[in-house]
């Protein structure tokens, strides 16, 4: 089994784009989620952080909405993709891990994402703990944090654990899902016609990860949540900061990275007219 970084560096990352279907329709795609998200239209003077950015499928849609975008991945091939589709958009790519990104960040953000099913990349649940508690910190008072990922929570059986992701007649891709009881380990199946070292395969593992648990967590952490779900099994989590309402402050690094403080909740109310967020919070608060 490879590393996270491994398995893109020598097998996924080069066909990444081909695996969406060609930029266009990732682009496209990326627009819907943005879209469902309900993010304000008008990005203009907000930054956004898109932690696992790949080649830009939410970065560039964001940037073309007028956010200024830092796009963090630890593949430099899919940020040189980004960098070949974004043009002039004001996207910063960063090459790094997201967790020391994050982390680091010294500054505050309007909007923070990790979609595309990159949090289950995450080594433990305890990096996604940490992940919500720096988003938390780092997020302007009334900022988003918004998730998506795949819930592999109920395991596949049988046959259903092959699972055909793209076929053309140069190239075909299926995964094989093998779960364990925290992680299911996924084997990347590549066949190339006219290529010697076909198939290639190569395995990494993804968490298993419970949306209510995760709903749960950012709850915990001061959040309001609201979780949606779409035909492919994708779960999507758009978070938002209550002003005011903070159940942990953010960690001094120098410290003990595990070492956090609490603060009481302190209920305020929330003002709805506040345009940031203005649509998300139109349908957050007409559910
Ligand atoms: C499944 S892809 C999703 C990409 C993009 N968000 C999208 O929706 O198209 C996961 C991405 O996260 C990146 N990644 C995974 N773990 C990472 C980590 N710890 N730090 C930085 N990037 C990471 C991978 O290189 C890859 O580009």
């Amino acid at each position: 089994m490879n590393s996270v970084e491994d398995h893109y560096a020598t097998l996924l990352a080069p066909i990444y784009v081909w695996m969406c279907g060609g930029i266009e329709v990732a682009l496209s795609q990326g627009e819907r989620e943005i879209q469902q998200a309900g993010l304000d239209p008008d990005g203009a003077g907000r930054l956004a952080i898109d932690l696992g950015s790949g080649f830009g499928r939410h970065a560039i849609p964001l940037a073309r909405r007028g956010y200024r975008v830092i796009a963090v991945d630890s593949s430099s091939h899919l940020l040189d993709r980004l960098k070949d589709a974004a043009h002039d958009l004001p996207i910063e790519p960063v090459q790094s891990d997201l967790m020391t990104f994050l982390s680091g960040f010294e500054g505050r953000t309007d909007l923070i994402l990790c979609m595309g099913d990159t949090l289950t990349h995450l080594q433990s649940l305890r990096h996604v703990d940490q992940l919500i508690e720096d988003a938390s910190a780092t997020l302007n008072e009334d900022g988003a944090l918004v998730l998506s990922f795949r819930d592999y929570t109920h395991p596949e059986e049988s046959v259903d654990r092959f699972i055909s992701v793209r076929c053309d007649p140069q190239r075909s891709m299926t995964c094989f899902l093998e779960y364990s009881s925290d992680h299911v380990t996924v084997y990347d199946i590549i066949h190339e016609s006219g290529l010697e070292s076909s198939p290639r395969v190569s395995s990494y593992r993804k968490l298993r990860l419970a949306p209510d648990a995760i709903e749960q967590r950012l709850i915990d952490v001061g959040f309001i949540v609201r979780m949606s779900r779409d035909k492919t099994g994708m779960t999507m989590v758009v978070a938002l900061k209550v002003p005011g309402r903070q159940t942990r402050r953010r960690r001094d690094t120098k410290q003990n990275p595990r070492q956090t403080n609490s603060l009481s909740i302190e209920k305020q109310t929330i003002d709805l007219d506040r345009p940031l967020f203005a649509v998300l919070r139109e349908r957050l608060f007409t559910m």
